[in-house]
C-alpha cells in the first residue's frame, strides 16, 4: 500500500507541497484539507478546514493516514500537532508551545535573546503612549504581538504614522487584544531561510527571496508575498551552512533543552546587515511564496525528508540536494490586494501555459458552471525553472500574461536583482 498523506491548508504553498510530494518515489496517496481547486488535481479534497483543529485530527485518524503535512501557521498555534501526535499519527509541524515562536512577536524576541540570535534592539508597549516613549528614531517598526495573517507589521516614517499605527493595534484593537513589540529599524537586504529541523538539528534549504510590497520598487504596503526567487545570489553553501549555525541552530538547541522541541520547518527572515545578519522574525511553517521558488528545486524526495523531520532525531542522516537552476514564482494577486480583495472575476488562460510551467493555486473556487474565479487576495503563482535567473524570470513572466482576470495585480520586477547581480 502507498503512504497516505494529508497536506494540511488551501494555499500556493500547500499546493507545491503536494506537487513535491506528488514526485517521491513512493508514489503516496495524496489528501489536502479543504485544499483548492487546483490541488483538486493532484490531490482528494476534504472539506476541513483549516481551523477546526479536532476535525483535521479526526479526518487523519479516519484515513489513516500515514503522515499529516501543516501548511499554516493557524493550526500549529492551535495545537493540531499535539492533538495529532496525542493519536499517534506522524506530523510534520512544530507542537503549540514551540509554535509560539510564531505565535507571539513578544515570546520570538525573548526566545532569541536566550539563545543568542542577533536582532533589532526591541521592547514591548501595553498602550499608545509608552510606545511613543519607547521611540528612540524613525523609522521605526510596530509589530502587533499575535498572529495578523502577515498585516501586523507597520514601518513608521514619522510621529504621525507611529501615533496612528500603535492606536490601530492597541485602541482600534485591529487584531484584537495583544501587545505591541516597538523594534528598531534594521536596513539591509532580506533573505529568508528555511531549514527543516526534527527536534535536534536544523537543515538549512535552499536560500530564497521574497519581494513583501504590493506595488513595483518595494512601494506600497506589506503583503503576505508578491513574489520569490531561489536560490539568492552571493549566499553560497558555505554563508548558508554559517548562518544556519548562527539562526536556527540555536533556537532548536534552546527549545530542545526547554522541553518543546522543534520538529517542522523554521523559517528565519534575515536582515543581512552591515553588522552582520539579524534575525526579523521566525515562522514556524513554509513561506509563501517561497516555498513555490524553493520545492521545485529540490532534488532529494521531499516525503522521504518530510518524514524523517517528522521523527525525532530523524535528519541525522539526511542531506538535502538542491538542482542549480534558478526558479521565480510571481504571484497573481486581485483587485483591491492587500486590503479587501475583489473576489469572483472570471480567469482565462489557465490551459494556455507551457508544461514546463508550475502554477499553483491560492485564491481560487470552482463555479456552479465550471468556471475558475478569484476567491481571495492572493490567486494563482506562476513558477519557471532555467539555467539563469533571466530565462527563468522571461518564461515565468511570459506565462503570467498568459493568465488574465480583472484587475489582476502581478508586480513587474520580481527577481530582477538577481538577474542584475548575476549578470545572467
Ligand atoms: P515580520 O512579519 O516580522 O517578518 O515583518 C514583516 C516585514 O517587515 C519583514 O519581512 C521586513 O520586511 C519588515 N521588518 C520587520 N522587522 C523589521 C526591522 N526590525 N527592520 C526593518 N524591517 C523590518
Ligand atoms: N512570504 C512571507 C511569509 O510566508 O510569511
Amino acid at each position: 500500500m502507498p503512504p497516505k498523506i494529508l497536506v494540511v491548508g488551501a494555499g500556493g504553498r500547500e499546493h507545491a507541497l503536494v506537487r513535491a510530494l506528488k514526485r517521491s518515489a513512493a508514489a503516496p496517496e495524496l489528501l489536502c484539507a479543504p485544499g483548492n481547486p487546483g490541488i483538486a488535481a493532484d490531490a482528494r479534497l476534504l472539506p476541513v478546514a483549516v481551523d477546526d483543529v479536532a476535525a483535521l485530527a479526526d479526518a487523519a485518524q479516519g484515513e489513516r493516514c500515514d503522515l499529516v503535512v501543516v501548511g499554516p501557521e493557524a493550526p500549529l498555534v492551535a495545537g493540531l500537532a499535539d492533538e495529532l501526535a496525542q493519536r499517534a499519527i506522524a506530523v510534520f509541524g512544530p507542537s503549540r508551545a514551540a509554535a509560539q515562536l510564531e505565535g507571539s512577536k513578544q515570546y520570538a524576541k525573548q526566545v532569541m535573546e536566550a539563545a543568542g540570535v542577533a536582532t533589532a534592539r526591541w521592547c514591548a508597549v501595553d498602550d499608545v503612549e509608552a510606545g511613543m516613549a519607547a521611540i528612540e528614531s524613525y523609522p521605526v517598526v510596530l509589530k502587533f504581538d499575535g498572529l495578523a495573517a502577515g498585516k501586523g507589521v507597520v514601518i513608521a516614517a514619522d510621529e504621525d504614522e507611529a501615533r496612528a499605527a500603535l492606536a490601530g493595534f492597541l485602541v482600534q484593537r485591529r487584531f484584537g487584544p495583544g501587545r505591541v513589540v516597538v523594534e528598531e529599524c534594521l536596513l539591509g537586504e532580506e533573505l529568508s531561510l528555511l531549514a527543516l529541523c526534527d527536534g535536534v538539528r536544523a537543515l538549512p534549504m535552499a536560500p530564497a527571496q521574497d519581494y513583501k510590497r504590493i506595488f513595483d520598487a518595494d512601494q506600497g504596503p506589506n503583503t503576505g508575498g508578491m513574489g520569490s526567487y531561489s536560490p539568492v545570489p552571493g549566499v553560497g553553501p558555505e554563508q548558508l551552512a554559517e548562518l544556519a549555525v548562527r539562526v536556527h541552530g540555536p533556537i532548536v538547541d534552546l527549545l530542545r533543552r526547554r522541553g518543546t522541541p522543534f520538529q517542522g520547518v523554521l523559517y528565519a527572515g534575515i536582515m543581512l546587515t552591515s553588522d552582520g545578519p539579524k534575525v526579523l522574525e521566525y515562522n514556524v511553517r513554509f513561506g509563501d511564496p517561497e516555498t513555490q521558488a524553493v520545492l521545485p528545486r529540490l532534488r532529494s524526495d521531499a516525503l522521504e525528508v518530510l518524514s524523517a523531520a517528522a521523527r525525532p532525531g530523524g535528519l541525522e542522516s539526511v542531506e538535502l540536494d538542491f538542482a542549480d537552476d534558478w526558479a521565480v514564482t510571481l504571484v497573481l494577486a486581485s483587485a483591491g490586494y492587500p486590503g479587501a480583495p475583489r473576489t469572483g472575476d472570471v480567469i482565462t488562460g489557465l490551459d494556455d501555459v507551457p508544461d514546463a510551467i508550475e502554477v499553483t493555486h491560492a485564491g481560487t473556487r470552482r463555479r456552479d458552471d465550471g468556471a475558475i474565479v478569484t476567491a481571495g487576495g492572493r490567486v494563482l503563482n506562476v513558477t519557471a525553472l532555467a539555467a539563469t535567473p533571466a530565462r527563468a524570470r522571461d518564461a515565468a513572466y511570459a506565462a503570467a500574461q498568459r493568465i488574465n482576470f480583472a484587475g489582476r495585480q502581478l508586480r513587474s520586477d520580481i527577481a530582477l536583482r538577481a538577474v542584475e547581480r548575476t549578470g545572467e
